[in-house]
């Protein structure tokens, strides 16, 4: 699994264009590394209960740039640790403040 997980990054990383703060690029990346866990669109066809949605968690009153980043930034229980770039973090990042 971690040996997957590693393999698919390594294949990732050098397909990202340089413009990272896109919500677009954020989007493709939530859709490649979010989605088993989360509902990343903001009109999922399905939805799961493991996690939190997308658009939840952006919806919050808490959720700021600055909260994503440092949830983001460290390991947690029960989410896989992809040790995101700080480029993918704000790409992410502007996604997910995007389905606002
Ligand atoms: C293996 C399943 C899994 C994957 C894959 C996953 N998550 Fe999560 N995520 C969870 C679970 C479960 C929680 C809630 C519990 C926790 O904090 O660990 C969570 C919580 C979160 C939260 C905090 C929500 C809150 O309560 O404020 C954010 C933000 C988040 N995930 C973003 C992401 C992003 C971005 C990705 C893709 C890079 C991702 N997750 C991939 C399972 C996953």
């Amino acid at each position: 699994m971690r040996r997957t997980m590693a393999m698919v990054l390594a294949l990732a990383l050098p397909a990202l264009p340089a413009a990272a703060q896109d919500p677009g690029v954020g989007g493709a990346l939530a859709v490649r590394w979010c989605m088993a866990c989360h509902v990343v669109e903001r009109n999922p066809p399905t939805a799961t209960d493991s996690a939190p949605s997308f658009p939840a968690i952006a919806a919050r009153s808490g959720t700021t740039a600055d909260s994503l980043d440092s949830y983001l930034s460290t390991g947690h229980t029960l989410m896989p640790d992809f040790s995101l770039s700080s480029r993918e973090r704000n790409a992410l990042i502007a996604y997910i403040l995007s389905l606002r």
